[in-house]
């Protein structure tokens, strides 16, 4: 291939974004974690599902960095994942401390790489890593609002019985239960939601959705998902390589945009080779904005936990 896509955190959310971009072609994949054996094996069990799979990426699986070199793109996906009952922001000194450590090293191996930001507490991860890589903003970029957007799109398709394709949706904001989904600007072959949905019925699917990352925990018992995540990681991914410029909703650093300063929060990027080519503003009614700013002020919490930890 000629592109080369290293996955830090070789667990459920990084091995799936593995096998994905392995079988799409989009790349080679370099998949690392810090426990032996583990990127090793499963590495090369995708290797030999390859035959079958029909594709011709090469997939290594090491614990340390230096397969890694000259990435395109690095999805960091290391750190613990939340158990139930356990908020995001719990995680939030353990894997601070993991994202610095794993971004200082991708950085000082890829500096022209882009980072996708996978780790929770998602918005405070991107602060870690853009500090700790010293890239510039564009190109250090968090997965949240392509999920949920996601899962937005497949609950709104299985309320109106129609293909997930004809569905678009949008979700501002951080990635938690203060996300701002959007109706005005989700749609279905392009009629607004408002136009197709009851307000009660809407109001419950963007209530699943802000809990959709919760559901999914509690049904699992252990972990977090995964599938949705990779996905939506990997479509990102391939964005970037194929400098699509596809408009997706990610985590970007704001300065300025949305009234926002110094803050990660999910907007609409567009995003190409060279990472956030153009963060789109909308219009806002006055209850869109003061969900955002609550949003906001969500992520600033989090931040100001982050100086508190030094
Ligand atoms: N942004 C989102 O929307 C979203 C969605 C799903 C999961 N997540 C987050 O992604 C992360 C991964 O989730 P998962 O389900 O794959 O978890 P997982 O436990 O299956 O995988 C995490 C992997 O990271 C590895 N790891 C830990 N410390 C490391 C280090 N210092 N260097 C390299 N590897 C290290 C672990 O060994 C493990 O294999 C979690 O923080 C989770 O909360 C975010």
């Amino acid at each position: 291939m000629n592109n080369k896509v290293s996955v830090v955190g070789a667990g459920n959310v990084g091995a799936t974004a593995a096998q994905r971009l392995a079988e799409k072609e989009l790349c080679d994949v370099v998949l690392i974690d810090i426990v032996e054996g583990v990127p090793q094996g499963k590495a090369l069990d995708l290797t030999e599902a390859a035959p079958i799979e029909k594709h011709d990426a090469k997939i290594t699986g090491t614990n340390s960095y230096e397969a890694s070199a000259g990435s395109d793109v690095v999805i960091i996906t290391a750190g613990i994942p939340r158990k139930p009952g356990m908020s995001r922001d719990d995680l939030i000194s353990t894997n601070a401390g993991i994202m610095k450590n794993v971004t200082e090293q991708v950085a000082k191996l890829s500096p022209n790489a882009v980072l996708i930001i996978v780790s929770n507490p998602l918005d405070a991860m991107c602060h870690v890593a853009l500090n700790a890589s010293g890239f510039p903003k564009e190109r250090v970029i968090g997965m949240a609002g392509v999920l949920d957007s996601a899962r937005f799109r497949a609950f709104i398709a299985m309320e109106l019985d129609v293909s997930v394709e004809n569905t678009h949706a949008f979700v501002l904001g951080g990635h938690g239960d203060t996300m701002v989904p959007l109706p005005r600007y989700s749609t279905v072959a392009g009629i607004p939601i408002t136009e197709l949905i009851a307000k009660d019925r809407i109001d419950a699917l963007v209530d699943r959705t802000a809990n959709g990352g919760a559901e999914i925990v509690s049904l699992l018992k252990t972990g977090s998902a995964y599938y949705a995540p990779a996905s939506a990681a990997v479509e990102m991914t391939e964005s970037i390589l194929k400098d699509k410029k596809k408009v997706l909703p990610c985590a970007a650093y704001l300065q300025g945009e949305y009234g926002l300063h110094d803050l990660f929060i999910g907007v609409p990027v567009k995003l190409g080779s060279k990472g956030i080519e153009e963060v789109i503003e909308i219009k806002l009614t006055d209850d869109e904005t003061a969900a955002l700013k609550h949003s906001a002020d969500a992520v600033q919490e989090l931040k100001d936990i982050l100086k508190k930890l030094g």
